[in-house]
């Protein structure tokens, strides 16, 4: 028998109700058939959301023991074979408020959407009778993100979220952001860099979360990574995360090739470094942090390689 411990929540408390299940119950099915059999079988009070069942609308994200997944692509014998065992915790996606059971609030989420105008608004040379094309190369660069379904497995995974959502978005709408400011036919990429940048751009920690869990294979760490350079390009360079990219470029390419902490705090953050005076001394205490490191060290043994290799990925990136 297998066990399908579901975390639950009725409007006021939140508790756990485990489920027991037949081999034959759940065998060839997905997590989301196994879900609407106990909601037709043993509990009609169960609560979960899915509409296309085929991996295309994005409404059926659950996680199943502490992971995010698509419930209608994921089968329970995959499960099964991933986590040698036959009992599963099944709970709604984290980082999103819970309404009832495994329905989360998506409200939020999508209003973060709207701030960073994920319609195109095209430039003003195309005619109404050409329409608004592109060339296949053009939409080749950014298809990758248009299969996005906004299903939410990223933002629940994403640490930056879970530790403070308050100068953050949702991994997504940074993907949708790059996507639509680089399509070939959009007038004006920030008009979407600049909410983006506001809406938290620099602050991802780059845990590479949403990345592993999307189930389309997306990777918004990239795609913020590479807005990030996007927007720089087009002049947004204020605030600490420009600071501390450039200040990473300097040590890397035009000093010694190595990351020198101290240097990398004073050039990102000028003297308020000093606001962080207590845990430098506890570094050093430690043997941590070298404080002759501010001068600088030795350049590292293969620098003129490194610096070519920079310099190529800089000419790729504007092919
Ligand atoms: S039900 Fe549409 S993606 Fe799962």
């Amino acid at each position: 028998m297998a066990t399908l411990i579901i975390d639950r929540f009725d409007g006021k408390k939140h508790y756990e109700q485990s489920y027991t299940l037949a081999p034959e119950d759940m065998a060839g099915k997905t997590v989301l058939n196994t879900l609407l059999f106990i909601k037709q079988t043993q509990d009609p009070t169960l609560n979960f959301t899915a509409s296309c069942r085929c991996a295309i609308c994005g409404a059926c994200g659950v996680r199943v023991n502490g992971h995010a997944i698509l419930a209608c692509d994921t089968k329970m014998d995959d499960l099964v074979k991933t986590y040698g065992s036959d009992t599963f915790r099944i709970s709604p996606l984290a980082n999103f408020k819970v309404i009832s059971d495994l329905v989360v609030d998506w409200e939020p989420a999508v209003e973060n959407l709207r701030k960073i105008h994920p319609g195109m608004v095209a430039k003003s040379e195309f005619s109404e009778k050409e329409g608004c094309r592109q060339t296949q190369a053009e939409f080749d660069r950014i298809k990758k993100q248009w299969d996005c379904i906004i299903c939410g497995c990223c933002a629940s995974e994403c640490n930056k979220l879970t530790a403070d959502n308050r100068d953050y978005m949702e991994p997504f709408v940074y993907t949708h952001a790059w996507r639509v400011a680089n399509d070939s036919r959009t007038k004006d990429p920030l008009v979407h860099g600049k909410p983006a940048v506001s809406g938290g751009l620099w602050n991802c920690v780059h845990c590479q979360e949403c990345a592993n869990r999307c189930p389309k294979g997306i990777s918004s760490a990239d795609d913020i990574a590479a807005m990030r350079a996007l927007v720089m390009s087009k002049g947004l360079t204020d605030g600490v995360g420009p600071a501390h990219a450039k200040a990473f470029y300097t040590d890397l390419v035009e000093d010694s090739g190595r990351l020198n902490e101290v240097r990398l705090a004073l050039r990102t953050e000028g003297v308020s470094t000093l606001a962080r005076t207590g845990m430098a001394i506890t570094l050093l205490r430690q043997g941590k942090m070298d404080p002759l490191e501010v001068f600088g060290g030795e350049t590292i043994e293969g620098h003129d390689a490194l610096v070519k290799m920079i310099e190529a990925a800089h000419a790729a990136a504007k092919e």
